[in-house]
């Protein structure tokens, strides 16, 4: 991890309750995907080119759903109430300012309405995303859809890796099944099924197939990502269905502890879609090197988690603005010095495997 985000990682260590430090922190079994996706970064090198750079670089990308001032976006997490009392306003504040998308979670313990409100106020055209789990029932499931349209969401974030919850060994050793008193998934209040002011429960059912996203897709205009795709083939069925873009990534190492890095299963998956959408990743990205290393095996864009919560707790809005202030500088530096003057100018043919000088296994 660069050093700005390393110390804001301590910091937040420091300020944190450790039982939520370990939820934010931890991963699914054994941990070897959370730490995978790190390690898979330090695997890799960029070839710098020379004598083709120029003095200012141009970092923006254009998403379906809404424009990057640089190519970091802010991934769905959850909760983020238990790491700051602002919680996801000040993350969708830091964000709008940032000129970056925050893809809000549908496990917000502020709902999606107060989010946009203040991102928006912060810059007018601040673009926020929803992350939806599809939920076995629809009517919920159009219940939130209908929300996140209202709140002024520019696309749905489906993420699509989780049939059946993860098993999180470091809650089940603190016995963290609950937020807080006080604190709730705002967004799962007063939906179908509920009694006045009550909050459902997100379920996760393993019985979800692509004929509910066909449904979903009838259900709105907005732009779909799909999560948490690994697979090349089903990054083609997600264009098929109708997908704007899909989004590489193995939750952070949260769901499945067989996953490989997302950084390691990235350029099969822009094979496979082959220009048609964008493609993003999440996992492991940590400094504007990855960001780099990312672009050049084909992603548009890199989405942060865990990064973002450290500042978030370290310093609430103004410790998430640092996180995507110091990753945009580390990236336009990186991009500098590979002779880069766009995001364009990352190809694969930059990226090799460190100790073997040769162009990446995925090259
Ligand atoms: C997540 N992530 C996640 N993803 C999602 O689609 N819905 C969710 O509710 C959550 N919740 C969540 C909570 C916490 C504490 C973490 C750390 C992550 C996964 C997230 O969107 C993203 O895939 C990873 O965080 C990316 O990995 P890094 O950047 O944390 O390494």
């Amino acid at each position: 991890m660069s050093g700005g985000l390393a110390e804001l990682h301590e910091k937040a260590r420091a300020v944190l309750d450790p039982v939520h430090y370990d939820y934010y922190a931890g991963g699914v079994g054994d941990e070897v995907v959370l730490g995978e996706n790190e390690a898979a970064f330090g695997r890799l090198a960029l070839l710098p080119r020379v004598l083709r750079g120029r003095v200012t670089r141009g970092l923006g990308v254009e998403l379906p759903g809404g424009r990057l001032a640089a190519p970091v976006l802010v991934a769905p997490t959850a909760f983020h109430r238990l790491a700051h009392p602002e919680g996801e306003r000040a993350t969708a504040r830091a964000a709008a300012a940032a000129g970056t998308v925050l893809v809000s979670g549908m496990a917000s313990t502020v709902a999606i309405g107060d989010v946009v409100r203040a991102a928006r106020e912060v810059a007018s055209d601040a673009a926020v995303w929803f992350q939806l789990y599809l939920q076995p029932d629809e009517a919920v499931t159009e219940a939130l859809v209908r929300r996140a349209e209202r709140a002024g969401c520019t696309a749905l974030v489906v993420t699509v890796d989780s049939p059946v919850f993860g098993r999180h060994r470091r809650d089940a050793e603190h016995g963290f099944h609950d937020l807080p008193e006080g604190l709730a998934a705002e967004n799962m209040r007063d939906l179908p099924g509920c009694p006045p002011g009550g909050v459902r429960d997100i379920e996760m059912s393993p019985a979800l197939s692509w004929a509910h996203l066909d449904r979903l897709r009838g259900l709105t205009s907005l732009p779909l990502w799909l999560k948490g795709v690994l697979h090349p083939a089903d990054a083609v069925l997600a264009v098929e269905h109708g997908a704007a873009g899909v989004v590489v990534s193995n939750h952070g190492g949260r769901q499945s502890d067989l996953a490989p890095a997302a950084v390691e299963a990235l350029p099969a998956v822009v094979d496979a879609v082959a220009g048609r959408v964008p493609v993003l990743l999440d996992g492991g990205v940590r400094g504007g090197g990855d960001v780099a290393v990312a672009l050049a095996l084909g992603a548009a864009a890199v989405g942060v988690g865990r990064p973002v919560l450290w500042g978030l707790a370290a310093a609430g809005e103004a410790g998430v603005a640092r996180v995507l202030d110091v990753l945009r500088d580390e990236f336009d530096h990186a991009l500098a010095l590979c002779g880069g003057r766009d995001v364009g100018d990352l190809t694969r043919d930059l990226v090799v495997t460190r100790g073997t000088g040769v162009t990446a296994r995925c090259g």
